[in-house]
Parts: C-alpha cells; sequence; structure tokens
C-alpha cells in the first residue's frame, strides 16, 4: 500500500498507471480507465473462456455473458405465476382481523371437518351395530371385526391395562386373559358378562362367591390347613407328606367340595377355579395357598356397565376372546357341564 502514497493525485501514463488499475487502488486513477466506470464498452469475445463478455466492467474485471438456461428461467417464471394465481384462489393475504378468503373460497379447514366427520358417521354406523351384536354376526363381517378388534384394543389399554397388564398377561391375584384358563368362563357371552356385572362388584348381580377366610375366621386350625395344602400340592406332585395329603383329601370333601368340585377341578358357575392345574391366581407355592387358605381371597373385577357404552364392552369382549383363550359359544349356561371342556389339556 505504500505506492498509494507516493501518487497522491497525479495520474501516471503508461505501464505504471495499468499496474495500478490491475491492483486497483487508486480512485484518482479512475477517470482516466477506458474499461471503466458504469457499463463502459461494447461486448467482445472473451478468449480464455470462450464467452462474450456483457460489456459491463468494474474496475477491470468484466462480467460474462452466462445467462441462465432457459427451461429454469421458464420454470422461475412459471412459479412466479403460479403463486400470483394461487394466491387469487387460495385463502392468503391477511388482512386486519381476517384474511382473504380467496376466489375458489376453499378452506383445508373446513374440509379436514368435513371428513371426520363422515368417519364419525362410519364409526357410529359400525358402533351402533356392535351393541348388541353376537360373536359370530362380528366374526362375520371382516369391516365390524376389525373396527371391534381396533375399538377393544384401545379400550382395554384405557382400562383393563392397568390390572391385567397391557397384554393381557395378568399379575399375581389379576388373571392371565390370554390363556384358556377361565374362573367365570371363556366364551364370548361369558367374557360379556363379566365386564357387564364385574366380578364381587358393584353391579347387583355383579358375580359373587366369597371363599372363607378358613384360618382367620376359625373355621380351620394350622394342621388342618397344613393337610389341605398337602392335598392340593399333590396334584402337582410336589406333595411331601402322603398321611397329610390323605387328611387333607377328607377335609376337603367337606370343606372344600361344595366350590370347587369333588376333583378340585373347580367351578365356573360359582367362579372357583380349578385347583389341580398349574395355573394359580394367587400363587401355587406352599406358603401362597397356606395364605389363601388363611385369609380367604376377595379378588374385586370392577363392572364396567355404567362406565363403558355397550358397543365398548362388546369389542372389549371381542378383544379379549381373540386375545388367545377364547372358547366357543356354549349351547347350554357354562359351568354346567360338568366336564369343562376348556380347563382340560
Ligand atoms: C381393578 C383391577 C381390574 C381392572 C381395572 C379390570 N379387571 Fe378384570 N379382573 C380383575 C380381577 C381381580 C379379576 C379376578 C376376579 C376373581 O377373583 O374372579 C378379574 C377378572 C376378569 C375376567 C374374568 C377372567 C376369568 O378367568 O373368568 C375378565 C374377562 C376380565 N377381568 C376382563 C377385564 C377387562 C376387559 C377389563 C377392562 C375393561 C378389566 N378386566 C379390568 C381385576 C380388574
Ligand atoms: C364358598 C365357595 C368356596 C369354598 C367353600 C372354598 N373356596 Fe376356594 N375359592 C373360591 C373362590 C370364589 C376363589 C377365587 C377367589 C378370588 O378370585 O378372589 C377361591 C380360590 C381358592 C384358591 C386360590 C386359587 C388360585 O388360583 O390361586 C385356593 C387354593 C382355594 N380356593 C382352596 C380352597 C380350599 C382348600 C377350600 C376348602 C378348605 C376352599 N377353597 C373352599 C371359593 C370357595
Amino acid at each position: 500500500m505504500s505506492d498509494e502514497n507516493k501518487t497522491p493525485s497525479q495520474p501516471d501514463a503508461g505501464d505504471g498507471a495499468k499496474k495500478m488499475v490491475e491492483r486497483g487502488v487508486d480512485p484518482n486513477l479512475e477517470p482516466t480507465l477506458p474499461n471503466d466506470a458504469h457499463g463502459g464498452h461494447d461486448p467482445r469475445f472473451d478468449e480464455p473462456t470462450g464467452q462474450y463478455t456483457t460489456g459491463h466492467s468494474w474496475d477491470g474485471i468484466e462480467e460474462l455473458n452466462t445467462p441462465m438456461p432457459r427451461w429454469w428461467l421458464g420454470i422461475f417464471y412459471a412459479t412466479i405465476a403460479f403463486s400470483a394465481v394461487y394466491m387469487l384462489l387460495m385463502p392468503s393475504i391477511p388482512l386486519i382481523d381476517s384474511y382473504f378468503d380467496g376466489i375458489l373460497d376453499k378452506s383445508d379447514r373446513e374440509d379436514v371437518s368435513v371428513e371426520i366427520a363422515e368417519l364419525r358417521m362410519e364409526r357410529a354406523l359400525l358402533a351402533d351395530r356392535l351393541a348388541d351384536a353376537n360373536l359370530e354376526y362380528i366374526t362375520g363381517d371382516p369391516e365390524l371385526f376389525r373396527f371391534a378388534m381396533a375399538a377393544g384394543k384401545s379400550a382395554f389399554g384405557d382400562n383393563c391395562a392397568t390390572c391385567h397388564g397391557a397384554g393381557g398377561q395378568g399379575f399375581k391375584g389379576y388373571p392371565n386373559l390370554n390363556d384358556d384358563v377361565w374362573i367365570w368362563g371363556g366364551s364370548f357371552e361369558d367374557i360379556r358378562h363379566t365386564l357387564e356385572v364385574g366380578i364381587r362388584a358393584a353391579h347387583e348381580d355383579t358375580r359373587f362367591n366369597l371363599m372363607q377366610a378358613f384360618g382367620r375366621d376359625g373355621l380351620l386350625d394350622r394342621d388342618q390347613i397344613r393337610d389341605l395344602t398337602e392335598y392340593l400340592l399333590a396334584f402337582s406332585g410336589r406333595g411331601v407328606d402322603p398321611d397329610a395329603s390323605g387328611r387333607g383329601r377328607a377335609l376337603f370333601a367337606d370343606n372344600c367340595a361344595s366350590c370347587h368340585g369333588a376333583d378340585a377341578m373347580g367351578d365356573r358357575s360359582q367362579g372357583a377355579p380349578n385347583l389341580t392345574d398349574a395355573e394359580w391366581l394367587y400363587g401355587g407355592e406352599r406358603e401362597d395357598i397356606v395364605e389363601t387358605l388363611y385369609g380367604g381371597r376377595q379378588g374385586v373385577m370392577p363392572n364396567w356397565h355404567e362406565r363403558l357404552d355397550p358397543e365398548t364392552i362388546t369389542a372389549l369382549a371381542v378383544y379379549v376372546h381373540a386375545l388367545g383363550g377364547g372358547e366357543p359359544s356354549a349351547p347350554q349356561p357354562s359351568g354346567a357341564d360338568p366336564q369343562k371342556p376348556g380347563m382340560q389339556p
């Protein structure tokens, strides 16, 4: 930048000036430069690049004439035209407390509300058909069945998963709804009825049966409870004392058979579980059984009659029935059949 100081104002002719121009540093030289200023001279062919110039040059830098391709410009102008037309046709320009509606007077928001209303109507029609449909009718219509399964699954997540687990797998004291072991019955009708009235719940027709607290209420003493436990463990080959188990068998006939059946296979009409299988609601270890016999168990399942509408209860019954353990609808009332087909291996 020392040159600048040396040549304050006199333009030097010839090479020196050109060099300075090339460096582009001295404003005083400007007027003397032929190609400079704004827009100066004719377009010419530029050898090194093989392009024409536009004739514009700034500080000796010339502009090459390389316009955008026509197809690109075409699209560019088309988008501008489109946006202008679109702005006129559709809701667009904001006004002070509203907006310009557009010539077509169209609104996506309204379209969506219409679509939602239509969907609701369709759903309501399906739901109506579900309300007191039987399983045969529902499975006969794939669309209705799909709807019931979807509605049942979502209602299950909202209302049942807290007690029965997200997949209906159950927890201690809350039965597994996936398997084919049923306390009150696994047909569509049985399940639906259980949901309607609940178990030991507030409904006047609730499924009800209460096992006594044999130990706490002094109906049986500790030895008797031990003998009975031994008897029940023997069903799964876990009994260790055959004498105790023999005494237990006699105690069972006197105290337990009225609900659980003479063979201890349970009775669905009374909600008394099968005690001979490997499925235990309250646990099948020695101490679990002793605890059950000492204090009884009072599992409560709420009734859904008032909380859920009939179509949701039907959908839930369809869903639970399809979880894996659903049984065919029985021609006679469930529990009346001593063979209990669903509980046999
Ligand atoms: C507050 C906990 C709780 C909630 C919530 C609950 N259940 Fe239950 N459910 C139970 C209990 C406890 C039992 C077992 C009662 C017994 O001892 O017989 C049961 C039993 C059942 C049975 C009978 C099982 C059989 O083997 O006969 C079905 C079916 C059932 N529940 C389905 C449902 C569905 C569907 C929902 C949701 C709408 C639901 N439950 C919500 C606690 C609950
Ligand atoms: C009045 C009917 C009734 C009588 C009598 C009865 N039970 Fe029960 N028992 C039930 C019911 C109902 C259940 C289910 C309780 C629940 O789910 O809350 C049950 C549950 C059980 C269970 C728990 C099963 C499991 O899967 O965890 C055992 C064990 C049992 N009973 C053994 C006995 C024995 C032993 C006797 C006789 C001393 C007996 N019961 C007498 C009705 C009865």
